[in-house]
């Protein structure tokens, strides 16, 4: 999908403080929405896209660029200084403040970025929120929902690879916040127009990241040019 489509800007994010920056485009229409641009996700999601990429490919491709995807959105996660003892003698050194990241992956397709950034961030907290999308109505159908109880001291990073409709995201972000989360970032992969507007207009505080925003979607609500069912993708049911 050309990028000039949506009229995008690069800027660049400061992270932290060691004067190196980050870049992602941000897309004017959509204040909530930033695409991460790094050239290996890029590569990466032209692989996963492929109809001739297997299942065992796909899965090992989504766990990557959640990797990656991750490395951008904690670049901005507070610090707070922590004494270290190195072999030599004893200096302050910085760590990640508050309570452990929380990864909330949307049954099924979600599952497969977990351990992606777990990699990275392995004292994550892990909570699930289950919820299908109705073939037919293309509303959220949820069946579970599981979260750590002190959900309004944690950050929470909601994950799905697909933002289409975003009427799953938009429930599954809802019911966070009735737990009591007030921190909440949603990673996908691919996202459609029409999803981030209506995740923006329900919860315009919750910032998205994606590594591409395609075209449109089609009459059966999937993304255009997209990747297909990322579930089915992902685990091998079509
Ligand atoms: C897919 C995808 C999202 C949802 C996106 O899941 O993983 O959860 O659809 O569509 P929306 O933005 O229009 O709500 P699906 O409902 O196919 O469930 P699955 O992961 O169990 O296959
Ligand atoms: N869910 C998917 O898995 N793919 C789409 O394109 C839309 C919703």
């Amino acid at each position: 999908m050309p990028r000039q489509a949506h009229d995008d800007r690069l800027v660049f994010f400061h992270a932290a403080e060691d004067s190196t920056f980050r870049a992602m485009h941000t897309t004017p229409g959509f204040p909530t929405l930033r695409i991460v641009d790094h050239p290996l996700v890029q590569h990466k999601l032209a692989l996963l896209r492929d109809r001739a990429t297997p299942t065992k490919i796909f899965k090992e491709l989504v766990d990557e660029i959640a990797t990656l995807m991750a490395y951008e959105a904690t670049s901005d996660l507070p610090l707070e200084p922590a004494p270290v003892e190195t072999p030599l003698e004893t200096m302050i050194g910085q760590r990640v403040m508050g309570k452990k990241l929380t990864l909330v992956p949307i049954l099924r397709a979600g599952l497969g970025m977990v351990e992606g950034i777990c990699r990275l961030v392995p004292s994550a907290r892990v909570g699930h929120i289950g919820l299908y999308r109705d073939h037919d109505t293309l509303q959220p159908v949820d069946y579970y929902f599981k979260v750590p109880s002190d959900a309004a001291e944690r950050d929470f990073f909601l994950l799905d690879p697909m933002l289409a409709t975003g009427g799953s995201a938009a429930a599954a972000v809802a019911s966070l916040k009735r737990a009591g989360a007030t921190r909440i970032r949603f990673l996908c992969l691919v996202a459609a127009p029409e999803g981030v507007q209506r995740l923006a207009t329900a919860h315009p505080d919750v910032q998205v990241f994606c590594a591409a925003l395609d075209r449109e979607l089609n009459e059966h609500g999937y993304i255009l040019p997209g990747l297909g069912d990322a579930g089915d993708r992902l685990f091998g049911t079509r």
